[in-house]
């Protein structure tokens, strides 16, 4: 019989997936929020080592989606000035909040090294993803 995977492992699965099947999402990850102490705490990812493994809310595009529950698309990172640089090969990202029963529970985060390649497609495809991993809490 398979291992029981946890749900660590089926998230970083699923981040291998979404990197490997989409050209254009070359770091994938979620950060997950602590309410209490109003910060946002990296979880599984591929792609490129970040040192922004805690980020407050209000702080980067990450820090906003937080505060504002909505997605947040940005097609040219160097036109944002609330805006953690994690990788000078990084062009534009995309962030879509978790929500499970209601309450913004984090996100996922997406860098790609191509400028402007997110569409409406994209936040109606990672909508969907969000609330299936919701079902995973
Ligand atoms: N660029 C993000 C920080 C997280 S890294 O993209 C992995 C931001 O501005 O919040």
């Amino acid at each position: 019989s398979q291992p029981v995977k946890s749900r660590d492992e089926k998230l970083l699965e699923l981040c291998t997936l979404l990197n490997e099947k989409v050209s254009y999402y070359n770091w994938v990850g979620f950060y997950f929020a602590d309410h209490e102490t109003r910060t946002l705490h990296l979880g599984p990812y591929v792609g490129a080592p970040t040192d922004h493994t805690v980020i407050p809310f209000g702080k980067g595009i990450c820090g906003q989606v937080a505060e504002s529950n909505t997605n947040f698309v940005v097609p040219d990172v160097s036109a944002q000035d609330n805006y953690i640089a994690c990788s000078f090969t990084v062009k534009s990202e995309i962030v879509v909040p978790l929500f499970v029963r209601g309450q913004n529970m984090g996100q996922i985060d997406i860098d790609s090294h191509v400028l402007d390649p997110f569409s409406e497609a994209d936040e109606r495809f990672l909508e969907f993803v969000n609330q299936e991993v919701a079902k995973l809490f």
